[in-house]
């Protein structure tokens, strides 16, 4: 195992595509660790981190063309180091630049969308330089839509294309491995494990593709698959042993999977030391502090304080219409319970050193990316209630750093973290309060609460909840007429939105079937007092966000 030594690494150098996340998730879901950085990062600068042992580089694709006034370029040291390289798309275009190639600049001219690439393979080129391609072989499902590639025939792949510009001349010592018909240099190699595709073999879109960076991964890099849930724990627990000593810990449980699963990974390394907080806003979903009290108090066996806030939020909340008013009472106010609560402890049981936060990898990259850096990875997230007091004189624990969500996910599984938390939809920190439009009071909340169990239940029962980014129930301020029994209603309208989502910037309003919205409405109506009707949001993000207010 490598973790605790040297850990082995791809760096993903990122040119601006809207895929260079995805990429480093790609490498990481061979259980290879990488890291997103940069364009601009030296190789002098990466090799400060004695920690990695590089094995390889990815250049990203980009919106650039290598023609423009301010295109970024790559550190000649890392094409130089003999390390492999895969430049993708504009990551290719700047390999073959930068190594005395040329590329053609096609103004105006873009091919985008699915495109075959023709593969050199069984020819007389030197196999290492093949190595991208090896024992790749199309799926038997494909090979219905494309002609089949007998013998000696050369293999056809479905890809992704989104190019202007392509490869004219290539540098020395290179060959081409792949082309399609308005394409010519699709890929290319040389022997020594530089490789650029002018394809995007990250994209599902491209079937082959997780292979191709297989190959790249252990075939040219010869990397070993040592980045595991366990191996990651390990090197986790140990580094907060040696940040944490003797110190105490505070951690905010929020009732999603980041919190819980950081406290988990804290409490392994620290146990007693770590006291958890959990803020009842009075704005949660039904049965959510029982849960939290039962995962971590009694099966977990972790220190955990609940705090009852629930009149403090309310009492400032009544009368507030306005969702980013709610939104900033909520912060405040959580912040002011979570500092009276820390200090109620240090007077109990003695200073606390540590602020324990859920911060992912998404967050740290955002915070240090390059101007030439996605779009994407620069639209703010949304303040999430619970988040850092800023003056607070704590020091920092971090443990989910450099983790995706979905590692988070198969860490918190690994540790024995109840599935149905492993899997949970985010839960926005203001809860209730901004998916009661309009004025809040306990009447409302308790309507919400029983529209939004019901809507889970159907859900879960249904088996489509883990298919959903994001399931919930709002409580519109329009009321309705409705015929019930013999009598006349004028009654609460709540609506269901449930949506598709990869990373919450956009999201689909989920297909669900007619058969399961009718079992919902059904409920809602009959179950939940003061509603009498319910409609379904289709409208995808964007235009609309996911959240009603
Ligand atoms: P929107 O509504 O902007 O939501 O499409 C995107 C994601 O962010 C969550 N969200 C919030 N989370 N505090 C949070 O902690 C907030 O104020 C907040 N507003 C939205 C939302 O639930 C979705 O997952």
């Amino acid at each position: 195992m490598q973790s605790s030594e040297r850990r082995q690494a791809i760096i993903v150098l990122d040119f601006g595509s809207q895929y260079s996340r995805l990429i480093t998730r790609r490498v990481r879901e061979r259980h290879v660790y990488s890291e997103l950085v940069p364009a601009t990062t030296t190789l002098a600068q990466l090799q400060q981190n004695t920690h990695l042992d590089i094995k390889g580089f990815i250049l990203s694709g980009g919106p650039a063309s290598v023609y423009d006034d301010q295109a970024p370029a790559c550190d000649p040291a890392i094409l130089q180091s003999g390390l492999p390289v895969l430049g993708i798309c504009y990551g290719m275009h700047l390999l073959a630049q930068q190594l005395g190639g040329h590329v053609a600049h096609n103004l105006g001219q873009r091919e985008y969308g699915p495109a075959t690439i023709e593969v050199q393979a069984g020819t007389t080129l030197d196999k290492r330089t093949l190595r991208i391609f090896e024992g790749i072989t199309l799926s038997p499902d494909q090979t219905d839509h494309l002609e089949p590639a007998p013998g000696t025939a050369p293999l056809r792949l479905p890809v992704w294309m989104s190019h202007g510009d392509s490869v004219d001349t290539l540098p020395e010592d290179f060959v081409v491995l792949a082309s399609t018909d308005s394409t010519p240099v699709a890929a290319i190699a040389n022997p020594q494990g530089l490789v650029g595709l002018q394809f995007h073999p990250e994209v599902t879109h491209t079937p082959q593709g997780k292979e191709i960076i297989r190959n790249f991964l252990f075939r040219i890099c010869g990397c070993e698959p040592g980045w595991t849930a366990n191996a990651v724990i390990e090197e986790t627990v140990e580094n907060i042993r040696q940040q944490a000593g003797r110190e105490r810990v505070i951690c905010g449980l929020s009732g999603g999977v980041d919190s819980a699963v950081a406290a988990l990974l804290i409490h392994k390394a620290v146990g007693a030391q770590l006291t958890c907080v959990f803020v009842d806003t009075g704005c949660l979903r039904a049965g959510e502090r029982e849960q939290v009290v039962d995962t971590f108090s009694t099966h977990l066996h972790i220190p955990l304080v609940v705090v009852d806030a629930r009149q403090r939020f309310l009492g400032r909340l009544a009368d507030v219409i306005d969702p980013e008013q709610k939104r900033k009472i909520i912060g405040e106010e959580f912040i002011r319970v979570f500092e009276e609560e820390a200090l109620h402890l240090e007077q109990e049981q003695g200073p606390i050193a540590f602020l324990a936060q859920g911060t992912l990898y998404p967050d740290v990259i955002e915070s240090t990316s390059h101007d030439t850096a996605s779009t994407a990875t620069r639209i703010k997230t949304h303040h999430n209630v619970g988040g850092l007091p800023a003056d607070m004189t704590f020091k920092l624990i971090e443990p989910l750093r450099m983790l995706f969500k979905d590692e988070v996910r198969e860490i918190g599984q690994a540790l024995g973290l109840p599935e149905e938390w492993v899997w949970r939809h985010p839960f926005p920190g203001p809860g209730l309060a901004i998916r009661i439009i309009g004025a809040i009071d306990e009447t409302r909340l308790a309507t919400l609460r029983a529209a939004d169990t019901i809507l889970i239940e159907e859900i879960r029962r249904a088996g489509v909840y883990r298919e959903l980014g994001q399931a919930f129930a709002v409580l519109t301020p329009i009321q309705s007429v409705g015929v019930m029994g013999d009598g006349r209603t004028y009654a609460n309208v709540v609506a269901i939105r449930a949506v598709t989502t990869g990373d919450f910037m956009t999201a689909d309003w989920a297909r669900l079937s007619p058969d399961l919205l009718g079992r919902i409405s059904n409920r809602i109506v009959n179950e939940v007092p003061g509603v009498n009707r319910v409609v379904y949001d289709i409208t995808s993000k964007p235009p609309a966000t996911i959240e009603w207010e």
